[in-house]
């Protein structure tokens, strides 16, 4: 379908779907938002869903279905072994990827503990462009370690580069000369590198970094989690690809990589996840894996009606329509609070808007947490909640210290066909105030400090009162009932 022209209007992003059933959103007053925030530790991860009047935390299995995968559905085969709509998910896998073997796991942090199960050792090495929490706990539970190699570019917050999560070639070759090939687990490559603002790879840095693996004899590995966003980045932004369709492009990528895998609660729209491969005996030294950690071979964990509404929307994420949803909301979001003034992640990629909190809250030092604190404003100032994607989700160096992230994002996610274009205004127009009274927004530390994944089940307190004053600005700007 072509985009849409107005007449008397620039073109704006438009919802290519209608509405069939609702939730009904709530805002709760300032005040009690106030009182929710203390219950929650300040970590947005613990708040309620109905005290949430913007839930932007995440994508994950929260973007909405279709009507035909909802139907699909009803058609569901349940069976402990040997389900028929295992069968056909696997069918439509190697009909967009082309692999024959496919793993079903409950998640996509799932694929990565079979993955470092299989593959990581004390001392191994695993190259990536940048981690995600969950890969890297893996890898590091077993004694491995991460070497991130996305360029330096790529955590330039400010930028026009259209491919910020392409690997420095230069520096993988020498990372592999010092490591030694036979000390890399593997190569992972993250489509539309999430902690670094959802911002996508070429399909020309992907060839040159599976070439060089290849030169050296190391597996290659695609998360292709985000993958949707970043097909229709490449598709926009990568002259050499703009005729090839969204199926030859996934096919293309698949082709360069030894395993794909995938969380099915971003890629699909559903719940779930898989590991692809086209050797069979690679798929055979990790299946045993699969019945122990997830479930048996033909369903991993998963619900065989997640699964059949996945069949479906693998093919919608084939489509350019619904694919460039997210990143054209993330777009106008970026572009208007980029105009105001307010430091954003450029160019918007996928997955979310990104605020710049190193910038926004440079006046609290890293150490208490500066996007872990501009997340909580946000919810105190409109019951927007985002997800904190900066040192508080670092885990600690082995002597206790804090690891200080390189950067300090609030992330604002836009799960896919959910969100229409009023509700973006708000969230853009209660950004601006936030950044407008940045001042008054202080620092938060930990009460509870898991040693791992800290950010998922830490609880913190504010430094100071600055929640209330910030709230009292809040509420005479907007009264008591907003
Ligand atoms: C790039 C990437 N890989 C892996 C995962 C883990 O997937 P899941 O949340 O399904 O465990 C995520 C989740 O956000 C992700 O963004």
């Amino acid at each position: 379908m072509p985009a849409i022209k107005f007449y008397k209007h620039e073109p704006i992003p438009m919802e290519m779907h209608k509405v069939k059933i609702v939730q009904q959103l709530n805002l709760l007053p300032a005040d009690e938002r106030l009182k929710k925030m203390y219950d929650a530790g300040f970590n947005t991860f613990q708040l309620h869903n109905g005290d949430i009047f913007m839930d932007m935390l995440t994508d994950s299995g929260v973007n909405a279905m279709s009507d035909l995968m909802q139907s699909a559905t009803l058609r569901a085969d349940d069976a402990y072994a040997g389900s028929e709509t295992f069968y056909r998910m696997q069918a439509k896998l190697e009909e967009i990827f082309g692999m024959k073997y496919c793993l079903p796991a409950h998640q996509g942090r799932a694929c990565e503990n079979i993955l470092a199960t299989r593959f990581v050792e004390e001392g191994k090495c695993v190259i990536m462009n940048y981690h995600f929490t969950t890969t890297k706990a893996h890898i590091t539970r077993l004694g491995g370690h991460v070497e991130e190699l996305v360029k330096d570019e790529g955590l330039v917050s400010k930028s026009t580069l259209p491919f910020k999560g392409n690997i420095d070639l230069e520096k993988l070759e020498a990372c592999i000369q010092k490591e030694t090939p036979e000390n890399v687990a593997f190569i992972r490559v993250e489509a539309g590198t999430n902690l670094i603002g959802g911002q996508p790879i070429s399909y020309e840095n992907m060839k040159a970094v599976t070439d060089i693996a290849k030169k050296y004899g190391i597996l290659t590995v695609m998360d292709a989690s985000l993958l949707q966003d970043n097909l229709y980045f490449i598709k926009i932004r990568e002259e050499s690809m703009k005729e090839k369709s969204i199926r030859e492009i996934t096919r293309m990528i698949a082709d360069l990589f030894d395993i794909v895998y995938f969380s099915a609660r971003k890629f699909g729209f559903a719940r779930g996840g898989a590991i692809l491969l086209r050797d069979e005996e690679l798929y055979h030294s990790m299946e045993d894996l699969i019945p122990m950690f997830e479930g048996f071979l033909t369903y991993g964990g998963m619900s065989v009606k997640e699964m059949e509404a996945m069949i479906v929307g693998f093919d919608e994420s084939m489509e350019m329509d619904v694919i460039s949803q997210g990143p054209q909301f993330i777009d106008y979001c970026v572009k208007q609070l980029d105009a105001y003034g307010v430091p954003m992640i450029t160019p918007g990629g996928g997955l979310g808007a990104h605020l710049d909190a190193m910038d926004i809250c440079s006046h609290i030092p890293q150490e208490e947490y500066p996007a872990g604190a501009l997340v909580c404003a946000l919810y105190l100032c409109g019951g927007i909640r985002g997800m904190e994607r900066g040192t508080l989700s670092e885990e600690r160096n082995p002597d206790g210290s804090e690891r200080l992230s390189s950067m300090e994002l609030v992330r604002l996610a836009f799960p896919r066909r959910v969100f229409t274009l009023s509700q973006t205004e708000y969230v853009i127009d209660r950004v601006k105030w936030v950044y407008d009274h940045r001042e008054l927004i202080g620092g938060i530390h930990f009460v509870h400090e898991p040693k791992t994944l800290r950010f998922f089940t830490g609880l913190l307190e504010p430094t100071s009162d600055w929640p209330e004053k910030l709230v009292a600005a809040y509420k005479a700007e907007f009264g008591e009932d907003q």
